[in-house]
């Protein structure tokens, strides 16, 4: 069999950060990574099954490599992630051409797993289950060698497993098991090791981040004390978390957010509707007042700061009334940007078994594009104050996407690309500059913005 892997991920940056353990898992095996899945001797797909649409093409994906494994017996394809752990024993029942299952809490396993058929072909399964402890994940997290980012002075770090909160409409406490926070010492660890390594920038992950607490040395430790530990390491420039879940808003953590300069002034905050008759459904436990003033108090504390939130349009039952709050509640917020995502009913979650999916397709469709662009019209209206003002910029790398506003962003720079990075509070910002950049903290001046991004040139003192 050849020795490459090829390796593709769905979801959110939990998934991203898994994909990079596997990665080092399986450098470390001597295998080599290659972006070509036509040439890849082992093909893994690292999946998520918060939506059906993330599922079914996964299961298209599986479909598509029937033949090829029928031609090449000695491929290996892994299904692995929160689809692998909801689907189980079915996806090998129903895909001859699948050979691995493996869930995110078994991910240590894979490269035994991977050796072990390579050795004597068979098909292997590995699904969380009660028994699972989190010891050899951790062993996993903080052995972890920070290879396969595109941009290699940003990291994940996570800093909680799971979730115990059970929203009536998601699949992730089932795939990803109980809220469990790791161990102080270990994120500690394993930041000091990825800023020695040359990462700037970290992201603290967790699917509730904000209720982060461990219990260590007799004293419980809670996110803000985290920020500030982290913040003592001297080549870290930047720090960030998500998601926040808008309960037990400690003014602690703002205080934090306030006190510490590395600390970015971002937060996202999800609100998921802004009716409280569809909050309850959905079993989130706050009202659209409680999340109101989570926020207000949060701009009067941390200067700048900037917003970003995740709404579900089309949740059982919500009317157009209920529609039009979750318009006011953005009108109100004024998000940098939100994430808008049309209700998917998943499978043994209580809106599945107890709600009838009853809004029509066409309705999500046409409330997901209403609230789009009225998020777009504020964002632009935003953005468009800072034409004319510094911000400093995170150097990411070349701008992915060439931006037709090329002309606009500063005169030809003759050893240049067009860069990107972002702003402290998340803003996306696009400039000319030369390459060698990337990494660096900059300031530039903003000359034109639209709805998603800003323009920018290389900001110098007026003489
Ligand atoms: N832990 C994060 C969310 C993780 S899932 C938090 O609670 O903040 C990311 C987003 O997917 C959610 O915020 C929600 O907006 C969306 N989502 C989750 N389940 C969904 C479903 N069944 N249908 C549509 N969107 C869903
Ligand atoms: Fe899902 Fe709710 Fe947990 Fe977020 S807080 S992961 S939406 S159950
Ligand atoms: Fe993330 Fe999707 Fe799993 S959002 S936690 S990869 S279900």
């Amino acid at each position: 069999m050849n020795n490459t892997f090829y390796i593709e991920t769905m979801g959110c940056q939990m998934n991203k950060l898994d994909s990079e353990l596997i990665f080092g898992q399986l450098v470390r095996l001597g295998f080599q990574n290659t972006d070509i899945p036509e040439k890849a001797g082992i093909i893994i797909f690292n999946t998520c099954s918060v939506r059906q649409h993330a599922e079914d093409k996964v299961i298209s994906k599986i479909g598509q490599l029937r033949r090829r494994h029928q031609e090449h017996p000695e491929m290996i394809l892994a299904i692995v992630g929160c689809m692998a752990q909801r689907l189980g024993q079915d996806l090998l029942n129903n895909h001859q051409q699948v050979d691995i299952v493996c869930g995110p809490g078994q991910l240590h396993q894979l490269s035994s797993m991977v050796r072990e058929i390579h050795n004597k072909r068979t098909r292997l399964i590995a699904l969380n289950d009660t028994a699972t402890t989190d010891e050899p994940l951790e062993k996993l997290d903080s052995t972890r060698r920070h290879l396969n980012n595109a941009i290699p002075f940003q990291a994940y770090v996570r800093i909680s497993r799971g979730c115990n909160n059970y929203c009536s409409y998601c699949i992730v406490p089932y795939v990803r098991g109980p809220e469990r926070s790791r161990p102080t010492r270990n994120i500690i660890d394993e930041s000091r090791r990825l800023v020695d390594n040359g990462v700037k920038e970290i992201t603290l992950l967790g699917q509730t981040v904000n209720s982060y607490q461990y219990k260590e040395n007799g004293k419980v430790m809670v996110l803000a004390d985290l920020l500030e530990k982290l913040h003592d390491i001297p080549d870290l420039k930047r720090l960030r978390f998500v998601t926040s879940y808008p309960r037990h808003f400690d003014k602690r953590l703002f205080q934090a957010m306030a006190a510490l300069p590395k600390v970015c002034p971002y937060l996202h905050l999800c609100a998921q509707s802004g009716s409280d008759r569809i909050l309850k459904a959905m079993n989130r436990h706050y009202s659209v007042r409680q999340y109101l003033d989570i926020i207000e108090r949060g701009r009067e504390m941390v200067p700048q700061l900037t917003v970003a939130g995740d709404f579900i349009v089309g949740f059982p039952g919500e009317q157009e009334d209920d529609f039009q709050m979750t318009m006011d509640l953005v009108r109100k917020v004024r998000y940098k940007n939100c994430f808008i995502f049309k209700y998917s009913p998943r499978p043994g979650t209580r809106a599945e078994v107890r709600l009838q999916n009853d809004i029509p397709d066409e309705v999500k469709k046409r409330r997901n594009t209403e609230l789009l662009a009225l998020q777009n019209e504020i964002a632009l209206q935003d953005n468009q104050q800072f034409v004319g003002n510094k911000v400093e910029v995170m150097v990411e790398g070349p701008s992915k996407k060439p931006h037709l506003d090329k002309a606009e962003t500063s005169s030809a720079n003759s050893s240049g690309c067009q860069l990107a990075g972002r702003t402290p509070g998340d803003h996306i910002v696009v400039f000319d500059g030369s390459l060698d950049l990337a990494g660096e903290i900059i300031p530039v001046t903003v000359t034109k913005a639209s709805a998603l991004t800003l323009f920018a040139k290389r900001y110098t003192h007026r003489v």
